[in-house]
């Protein structure tokens, strides 16, 4: 086996702290990507091993995330955006025109091993289309001129900082933290800004407001609601059950109804 002992064992760390260990396998296909540069057909082993599941469950997880990758990824994992809004606001050019820049396809690494460049799909970061992100952090309303200098400073080295997000690392220092283990980059940097707050800033200039629910309504309260009186003639059912009246020794036929005279429900609550 070529995986060191330190990362098996931070594998079962990982797997350690999830009530059902088969949960942990999300975190641990990162902490490989990590330190393997990708989900090997070793990881593969090592992550049904630990679990003890098989790999061929380890495999259909790995296979069908897109963030999972099943060979060797650059330094510099290169996301450009071409979902609809970003496409129309300038991400197929984007993507064009680092293809060029970079003698790449769709999902490959240059030759350097420093950039791999790979369309993305929607990252719920429309309001700054269009957007590229490296190693996920965001890149926000990007030309294909930004993007080329972009790739550049990543290729030279350069310090780079994220537009909404921390200083970009190396992916499989992305991975780690991915994993669950953090660095010290959670906290720089903005998150939201103007655009992501412009439809709230409107509704109260406006004075918009949500509807009142109404007494049909599903929302959060009157579920709450239905639950607590569900609750409550559960209580009262048990209190009934356990008086004189239904016990075997009582006077009088035992009847199967509760006091409104429905069936017991057998789960108590629904
Ligand atoms: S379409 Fe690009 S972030 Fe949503």
């Amino acid at each position: 086996m070529t995986i060191a002992p330190e990362t098996v064992g931070e594998l079962r760390e990982i797997a350690a702290r999830y009530p059902q260990s088969r949960s942990a396998l999300l975190p641990m296909l990162h902490l490989l990507q990590s330190s393997e540069g990708f989900v090997t057909a070793e990881a593969i082993e090592v992550c049904a091993d630990v679990l003890d599941i098989s790999a061929a469950e380890v495999s259909g997880v790995a296979t069908f995330y897109t963030m999972y990758k099943r060979r060797p990824v650059g330094d510099y994992h290169v996301g450009v955006c071409t979902n609809t809004l970003c496409a129309v606001m300038g991400g197929d050019l984007i993507f064009e025109r680092l293809k060029d820049h970079l003698g790449v396809g769709n999902d490959e690494t240059t030759d350097d091993g420093k950039v791999t460049l790979e369309h993305i799909e929607c990252n719920a970061a429309c309001d700054y289309a269009p957007v590229m992100t490296v190693n996920w952090e965001f890149f926000d309303n990007q030309t294909p001129e930004s993007a080329v200098a972009l790739v550049d400073d990543l290729a030279a080295g350069n310090v780079v900082t994220a537009t909404r997000g921390a200083r970009v690392c190396t992916w499989r220092e992305a991975e780690r933290v991915l994993a669950g283990f953090p660095d010290d980059r959670a906290d720089e940097g903005p998150a939201a800004g103007p655009a992501s707050l412009a439809g709230l800033k409107l509704a109260r200039e406006r004075n918009w407001r949500a509807p009142e629910p109404s007494s049909e309504s599903t929302t959060g309260d009157a579920i709450a609601a239905d639950q607590a009186a569900k609750s409550s003639r559960t209580e009262s059912d048990v209190a009934v059950a356990a008086s004189p009246a239904d016990t075997a020794d009582s006077a009088g036929p035992k009847s199967d109804s509760n006091s409104d005279g429905k069936a017991p429900d057998a789960g108590g609550t629904h």
